[in-house]
């Protein structure tokens, strides 16, 4: 590094450190002292305890006898919340006794983040705006279903293995958890993701224009053990894997994938699966699109060639508009990343510090470098990435930006440890040809572009026009 370079980067870091000091209220210390209460008293050994305070009256007396504060809006509890009463002053109440919730705990009532389905409620986006660190929470975690969620007895559910076997196999859940296990976090991205993005801005969030990606750790026993259980015959190349949705939804795996880091999960962010993420199992492909990790899993079928289910064929291809002819068995999910703060539909209450944040994911392996754009992509910064870099995992990438009240366009561009980096909606374009009417752009990691305008409010902008 240059001298230059350096001085510069001493003075970016000056400039953060003041403005960070101008964030929060400076209060007095005899302000600092009135928030002092005589409640603390009782939390040293040799002052009046709060008991001696209240005249040894206890507990049950003090319950009640301060004031409720007034709810604002609507005293109905968000998805996943209880409503309770807040108390004017939650030091002079006993708070709530454990096991009221029943022994399962629910999220805070002021907190309202929900997934967003679809107006044909097939999808639904997690809220990646408000995300925190890596791990999407299981009740968040982005949905697609074909046929429905069903509802599966697990004492009644098997897992059938049968074809170009030397034994076929039938499990129950029990039996698979049996097994040794691994777990492993990965995230998990539909290949519709962001396809309707390829020609314009068209989603006001990065709920709606990312929200089909999430992240989890993931529990399960490794395909190749059962696998060697069942034993191979020879031309064995492909595996029919098959749910018991509605849909029947079925993919074509080949055998390769079957027999290195493939799993049959039951269990993920350490409680058993979700039934809207395939309980009670579910086949999961570390970094291949979404759909062929197949949900409700019921029966894995070894053949010598793939099936060309409906989901492969008249779903899920890639039209190549350029000639005509279709890519498929696209299954990787290439390196990608986007800034969640700020991003669309949120409004900077002003100049100054801001800590731009945004996850970055590859298919292929790690993430190894996050660039930051704040002047619509003619300089790029490096970006911090938080430890641990796992692969096949969401990375929380961050990078301080002290916003001087002019508009500005904010991107980021992954680099995985292949050395891929991720396109340009041109790039795409030239590789595949534009988008038709009607169909879906799959596979679509084009580097996303948020806009700031002078008033602060953010937009989904489009470098295409
Ligand atoms: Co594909």
């Amino acid at each position: 590094m240059s001298t230059k370079d350096s001085d510069r980067d001493d003075a970016r870091a000056a400039a953060i450190e003041e403005a960070l000091g101008g964030i929060g209220q400076r209060i007095s210390e005899a302000e600092a002292a009135s928030e002092v209460c005589e409640c603390k008293q009782g939390m040293f050994a040799l002052a009046a305890t709060r008991r001696q305070l209240f005249g040894g009256a206890g507990l049950v007396a003090a319950v009640g006898m301060t004031g409720v504060l007034p709810r604002t809006g609507a005293a109905k509890a968000p998805p996943g919340a209880v409503e309770y009463p807040v108390p004017a002053d939650s030091t002079k109440e006993q708070g709530r006794m454990m096991g009221e919730d029943g022994g399962y705990g629910s999220r805070s009532q002021f907190e309202s983040d929900v997934r967003w389905a679809n107006p044909t409620r097939t999808a639904s986006f997690a809220p990646l705006q408000n995300g925190y660190g890596v791990i999407t929470p299981s009740g968040l975690h982005y949905e697609r279903h074909h046929g429905g969620i069903p509802t599966i007895d697990p004492a009644r559910h098997r897992l059938v293995l049968h074809g170009l076997v030397d034994r076929p196999m039938k499990y129950s859940l029990a039996d698979l958890k049996r097994f040794p296990t691994v777990s492993r976090t990965y995230f998990m991205e539909c290949s519709g993701t962001t396809g309707s993005e390829i020609m314009k801005a068209r989603e006001p969030t990065v709920q709606r224009t990312h929200g089909l990606v999430s992240t989890s750790e993931w529990t399960g026993v490794p395909l190749s053990t059962l696998l060697r259980q069942t034993g191979l015959k020879p031309g064995a190349a492909w595996v029919l894997a098959e749910g018991a949705d509605a849909a029947v939804m079925t993919r074509s795996v080949p055998i390769d994938k079957c027999l290195s880091d493939a799993l049959v999960v039951f269990a993920q962010n350490g409680e058993a699966i979700r039934p809207e993420q395939g309980y009670p199992m579910r086949l999961f492909l570390p970094g291949w699109e979404g759909n062929i990790s197949i949900k409700w899993l019921r029966r894995l079928e070894v053949s010598d060639k793939p099936n060309y289910t409906r989901e492969e064929t008249s779903k899920y291809t890639d039209l190549v508009t350029k000639t005509g002819k279709a890519r498929m068995f696209t299954f990787t999910m290439e390196a990608k990343s986007v800034i969640t703060f700020p991003s669309g539909d949120m409004k900077l209450p002003g100049a100054g510090f801001y800590e731009i944040t945004g996850l970055a994911w590859s298919g292929r392996g790690k993430i190894a470098r996050v660039e930051v754009s704040t002047d619509s992509g003619k300089n790029w910064s490096l970006a911090a990435l938080q430890d641990p870099v796992l692969p096949i995992c969401q990375t929380r990438f961050r990078f301080p930006w002290i916003w001087d009240g002019t508009p500005a366009v904010i991107q980021s561009r992954a680099t995985d440890e292949t050395g891929y980096s991720q396109p340009t909606h041109q790039q795409l374009i030239e590789e595949r040809g534009p988008l038709e009417s009607g169909s879906l752009f799959y596979h679509m990691n084009a580097i996303q572009s948020w806009a700031i305008a002078r008033d602060g409010s953010v937009k989904n902008v489009h470098p295409l026009g």
